[in-house]
């Protein structure tokens, strides 16, 4: 049954109590392997999203399935520490959910991360991209079902999902830190399988620089109900059928353990900006 305006209302409000009357600018969430970033935040409040009326839990890996609210480089931010994904038997708009709690909560700000194949050939596991853009091809998306008109209208541009200049922060602060940064777009797919080399073949043709199973679900929501997106994709692995290699959960969580001071530097320098 897909959700009504009273739903997210009522999972705001309870947020609003549950974290102490926080009204956070910036919502960062957290990918896989990643996580660890929410242990920088200061002053911490802690809402397992099981306390959340309506919200789904978190059963992914390494996904710790709650929101952490307080202060990061000076902005006001609620993270998420763990994400919600369709692999886990979620519909997209339960996916993205959070998303529109946190906007009734007057958050207008969103920086996705997430690990991510990578497509491109000329690129490197370990890389860090930009998303300019993303491919959904199949599947219904978040916004399926009655339009909730007070977040958005039923067709929604998608031309600005991510925005441009948070784009040029993320390049300039990559600069400044001395990290090489990629631009791209990201095709979603579904998982939990990872892709056959087929699906990665296809994805190249179809100008995908990065593959991964999230993100989209949120980015859309976002784009409907107004917010600016910023994704950053760490490339935890080359994509199916590029190097030959097995892909595997360990990979994409080595890959982003021993990315994790580059990336959160990263993070930590876009916040600042955004
Ligand atoms: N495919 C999909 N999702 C991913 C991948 C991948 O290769 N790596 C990390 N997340």
């Amino acid at each position: 049954m897909p959700f009504i305006y009273e739903d997210y209302k009522k999972s705001a409000d309870a947020l609003f109590e549950l974290s102490g009357g926080a009204e956070p600018e910036i919502l960062l969430i957290l990918g896989s392997g990643l996580g660890f970033m929410a242990d920088e935040i200061e002053s911490p409040v802690y809402v397992g999203y099981g306390d959340v009326p309506n919200m789904k839990r978190s059963t992914a890996p390494d996904h710790k399935g709650r929101f952490v609210f307080g202060r990061l480089c000076g902005k006001n931010v609620a993270v998420m520490q763990g994400r919600l994904h369709c692999y886990e038997g979620y519909s997209m708009e339960e996916a993205a959910y959070p998303v529109r709690v946190l906007r009734l909560l007057g958050t207008k700000k969103l920086l996705l991360t997430n690990a991510a194949g990578c497509v491109n050939t000329s690129w490197q596991k370990g890389d860090i991209m930009v998303i300019n853009d993303h491919i959904r091809l199949f599947g219904f998306g978040p916004l399926n079902g009655p339009n909730i008109s007070e977040f958005g209208p039923r067709f929604n541009d998608m031309v600005r999902a991510y925005d441009g200049e948070y784009i040029d922060l993320a390049k300039k602060a990559a600069g400044d830190l001395g990290i090489s940064i990629r631009t791209g777009v990201y095709m979603y797919f579904p998982g939990p399988s990872f892709e056959t080399p087929a699906e990665i073949r296809a994805a190249r043709v179809l100008g995908a620089d990065a593959v991964g199973m999230s993100t989209v679900p949120e980015a859309t929501v976002a784009a409907h109900c107004g917010m600016r997106t910023l994704g950053l994709s760490l490339l935890t692995n080359m994509a199916a059928g590029i190097s030959g290699e097995k892909l595997s959960g360990e990979e994409v969580n080595q890959t982003a353990e021993e990315s994790s001071e580059r990336f959160s530097a990263l993070v930590r320098k876009v916040i600042t900006g955004m």
